[in-house]
């Protein structure tokens, strides 16, 4: 059986610093390059933070679609394997607007210290329902996808230990052992998408968040 280990004791041994939101980014570029990925609680900016719970509680639950697994012609709906509903996130809005300009500059920062060859980005609201999961996956294959670097913020105030829901990372790092992430409010997470196998556990509260991925200009086979 795997053992899991709390986030905070894990940052703690892997030297992982608390962060401000003025060197987030360079905190997460460190981090990326060391192990391969980066978990900050309270990290992200406050208006930003605010503006995406709002939508996410508002106008994007309307239309929140059961979430696919796979892309475009191979898109299927296997709600064995993830029970989340989605919405894509663009700059229509300026809520969405705020959410890509920040981004960009996380792929700004990512392209100039790591030389990612970042090129675009993609992004949707989910939404997990009491029961609702997602089983282990990685979100790209190595050489047959494009998505470099997977972003995961969450928008769940005041979550307990009794909500669960966690994101579990299974990190090849010093430790070997996964990192469970909870998703409360303002925790940003990124990690390298072909290397980093992880699932949502069964969560016992609607759980809000958004994933992202950062993709390069690569040819999908
Ligand atoms: C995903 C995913 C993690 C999370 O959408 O691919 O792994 O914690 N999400 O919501
Ligand atoms: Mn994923």
């Amino acid at each position: 059986m795997r053992s899991e280990f709390d986030v905070a004791l894990v940052a703690e041994r892997l030297g992982i610093a608390a962060v401000n939101n003025e060197n987030l980014f360079d905190e997460m570029v460190s981090n990326l390059s060391n192990v391969g990925y980066s978990i900050h609680t309270n990290a992200l900016p406050n208006t930003l933070g605010k503006s995406l719970w709002v939508q996410s509680h508002d106008s994007a639950c309307s239309s929140l679609k059961a979430a696919g697994i796979g892309r475009q012609s191979d898109l299927k709906i296997d709600q064995s394997v993830r029970s989340d509903k989605i919405a894509w996130i663009d700059s229509s809005t300026s809520i969405g607007c705020e959410w890509v300009a920040w981004a960009a500059e996380l792929q700004r920062k990512l392209n100039s210290s790591l030389y990612l060859g970042l090129f675009s980005f993609e992004s949707h609201y989910a939404l997990y329902h009491p029961g609702g999961f997602y089983k282990t996956h990685v979100d790209a294959f190595k050489g047959s996808r494009n998505r470099i670097l997977s972003l995961v913020i969450y928008l769940n105030h005041s979550w307990l230990a009794a909500d669960a829901g966690e994101l579990v990372l299974f990190t090849e790092g010093e430790l070997k052992v996964p990192v469970k992430v909870k998703p409360e409010f303002g925790t940003v997470v990124a990690f390298l998408s072909e290397e980093i196998p992880h699932e949502v556990l069964v969560t016992n509260r609607d759980r809000y968040s958004i994933a992202g991925w950062f993709c390069a200009n690569r040819e999908i086979p």
